[in-house]
């Protein structure tokens, strides 16, 4: 089975700094709140993405549909905090803290890695989360959605203002449990998972996050789902409607 990896090429891809518009903020993109279906101004999300985030964090792993649904999410829910594994560089994660700096959205990043002495495939070891270093998001070193649900817990955020970004080792086992544990312990959080492209057999694809995730929505139906579905990796958001 072949297994996508963020090779180190990938990881360590030029970021260029710039500095062009840093401080500008976007009007309020969030489209029809009031309405069942997710809804952004694709326009305005389009704009930031491509002055503020791909100049940032490039289009690797994160092509420009998964970027627009990263930030989209954090744009229509406008969560007060977002949990997230693994850190990894922390492209993920500079990309949440820099959407909620640029829509003014008052949102603590909380993002997760695996200890120095677990070995994993692709544990960033001295690079984990060079992209995010002296800004304040809080970076942690333990299993994620353990860490993740403990802190959430004592923060006593509403779960509907929580956002969860599931990016661990894409096993279908793994995120088959952090989607369950998520979904008891915080029913209304929004979840969004990557890697969860769905193609046939003969790819030789591993398809584990998106069985998970077909899996859990077959039998958690009041969850609706959103995806990126053009090619790899692939992502999901998973909400509830109102
Ligand atoms: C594909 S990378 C994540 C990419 C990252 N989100 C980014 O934007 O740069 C997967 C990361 O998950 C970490 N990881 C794997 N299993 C984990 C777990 N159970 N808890 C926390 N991190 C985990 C790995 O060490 C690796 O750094």
């Amino acid at each position: 089975m072949i297994r996508r990896l963020l090779k180190k090429s990938e990881a360590s891809e030029p970021v260029q700094e710039s500095n062009a518009g840093h401080n500008k903020t976007y009007a309020n993109a969030s489209k029809n709140a009031d309405c069942s279906e997710f809804e952004v101004n694709n326009w305005i999300v389009s704009e930031f993405i491509v002055d503020r985030l791909v100049p940032i964090v490039g289009t690797h792993p994160f092509p420009l549909t998964e970027l627009t649904l990263m930030s989209a999410s954090v744009v229509r829910f406008r969560p007060k905090a977002i949990f997230e594994w693994g850190t990894h560089i922390g492209k993920s994660a500079r990309i949440f803290y820099e959407t909620a700096r640029a829509f003014d959205i008052a949102c603590q990043v909380h993002s997760f890695d695996l200890p120095d002495d677990v070995e994993h495939v692709e544990h960033p070891h001295e690079q984990r989360g060079e992209l995010v270093r002296g800004l304040p998001v809080k970076l942690y070193q333990e299993d994620g959605v353990t860490g993740a649900l403990r802190i959430c817990r004592k923060g006593k955020i509403s779960d509907d203002k929580v956002l969860f970004f599931v990016d661990g080792d894409h096993e279908y086992g793994s995120v088959k449990r952090e989607l369950a544990a998520i979904a008891k312990n915080h029913p209304r959080a929004k979840i969004l998972l990557h890697d969860t492209f769905y193609q046939s057999p003969k790819s030789h694809y591993n398809v584990g996050p998106w069985k998970a995730v077909e899996e859990f929505t077959k039998n958690n139906k009041s969850y609706k789902r959103v995806s990126t579905n053009t090619g790899l990796p692939g992502m999901t958001l998973l909400y509830k409607a109102k």
